[in-house]
């Protein structure tokens, strides 16, 4: 049996329907910190299987350990933490309770039950502000200034000396470029008030007539002057997880791989590719910089396509149609998209 904690999350809920429609045994962990009970419908509703759900918080070690000593757990996919860059820098502590500390209690605990196997969500932020893109794991890092980033860092630390001093766990880190997509049943995706991302903002201004997206920058030293990311499928993203467990049951160690389509797109090339599909204009203007973000970065996803037979499957294309399909279902007033 595998345990996703943040299973109700926007990745965890679709791993979650990932593994159950592979007839795998699972069980989700989740506080609802941000997510929701509704979600626990929505899997069973898509999956159409039986899992068990336990809710709380993964820093209570009673309650992890007692749920390692009741289920037979022998892999743990571990997407609980809290995930916001501008909210890590209002409140750092938190931060690093949540996303350190859960995940020490979670892998001591998994050594003193004999489970080995581990695959951590980690981020291209912990590559920071020093290197011209693409970037590739062998890149060198230095601690991230801001508190999201850095306990992703700490984390990946923690995790290549836990894995020296214990020659069974294994570890897969996982460091995912730019999210984006829903469900294909348009019954899942991410919430659009979760943050102040792209996809989120440009769902707004569609929600809300009298709201205009804002770009953040047209004078970076990009083709257009927008920024760059590596935006990458939710569901080619949960691909990449079941590829790295499946690795690490024959390959001892930690082990890193970038999840990203290895793709480059700008703010103004997504916003068109949202115009097409909707077959009208999206309302924007453009701002200046964001304080903190960086012009561009892509990923180079060889060494996840070499050694996990991976490779994202859908396109930007993909990605922006299941989003505005998602949005379609869950509010059908707006009438989104026009067949
Ligand atoms: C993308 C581009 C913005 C909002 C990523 C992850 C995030 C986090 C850190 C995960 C940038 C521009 C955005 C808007 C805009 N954690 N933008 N108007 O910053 O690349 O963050 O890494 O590890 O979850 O997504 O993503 O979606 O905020 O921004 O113009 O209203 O869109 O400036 O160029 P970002 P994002």
């Amino acid at each position: 049996m595998i345990l996703i904690t943040g299973g109700c999350g926007y990745l965890g809920s679709h791993c979650a329907i990932n593994l159950l429609e592979r007839n795998t045994e699972i069980c989700i962990v989740d506080n609802f910190s941000n997510s929701s009970i509704e979600i626990l419908d929505k899997i069973k509703s898509i999956s159409k299987k039986h899992f068990k759900f336990y809710q709380g918080d993964v820093r209570d070690k009673k309650f992890i350990n007692a749920l390692f000593l009741k289920k037979n757990i022998d892999a743990v996919i571990h997407f609980a933490g809290l995930k916001s860059v501008s909210e890590s820098e209002k409140d750092p502590s938190e931060y690093f309770s949540n996303n350190i500390t859960g995940t020490i209690n979670i892998i001591e605990l998994m050594k003193l039950n004999k489970i080995n196997h581990f695959i951590f969500s980690s981020s291209a932020t912990v590559y920071g502000n020093q290197h011209p893109p693409p970037w590739d794991e062998k890149l060198k890092l230095k601690s991230p200034t801001n508190p999201y980033a850095k306990s992703k860092f700490i984390i990946e630390e923690i995790l290549r000396s836990f894995v020296i001093d214990n020659k069974e766990f294994r570890a897969g880190i996982l460091r995912y470029f730019n999210p984006i997509g829903a469900h294909p049943s348009g019954l899942l995706g991410e919430e659009i008030h979760s943050g102040r991302n792209l996809v989120p903002a440009i769902l707004n201004s569609l929600i809300h007539s009298d709201e205009y997206l804002s770009v953040y920058g047209n004078d970076y030293p990009t083709p257009d002057g927008s920024g760059i990311r590596d935006y990458i499928h939710v569901s080619d993203l949960i691909d990449g997880h079941l590829k790295a467990l499946n690795y690490i049951k024959t390959n001892r160690g930690c082990h890193v791989w970038n999840l990203g389509s290895g793709n480059g797109y700008s703010v103004l090339q997504i916003i068109q590719v949202f115009e097409s599909i909707l077959k009208r204009k999206i309302n924007f203007k453009f701002e200046g910089r964001r304080k903190g973000d960086l012009p561009e970065y892509w990923a180079l996803i060889n060494k996840a396509e070499k050694e996990l037979n991976w490779s994202p499957r859908k396109s930007i294309n993909d990605m922006v149609y299941d989003i505005l399909n998602h949005l379609n279902k869950t509010r059908p007033n707006l009438k989104i998209l026009k067949n």
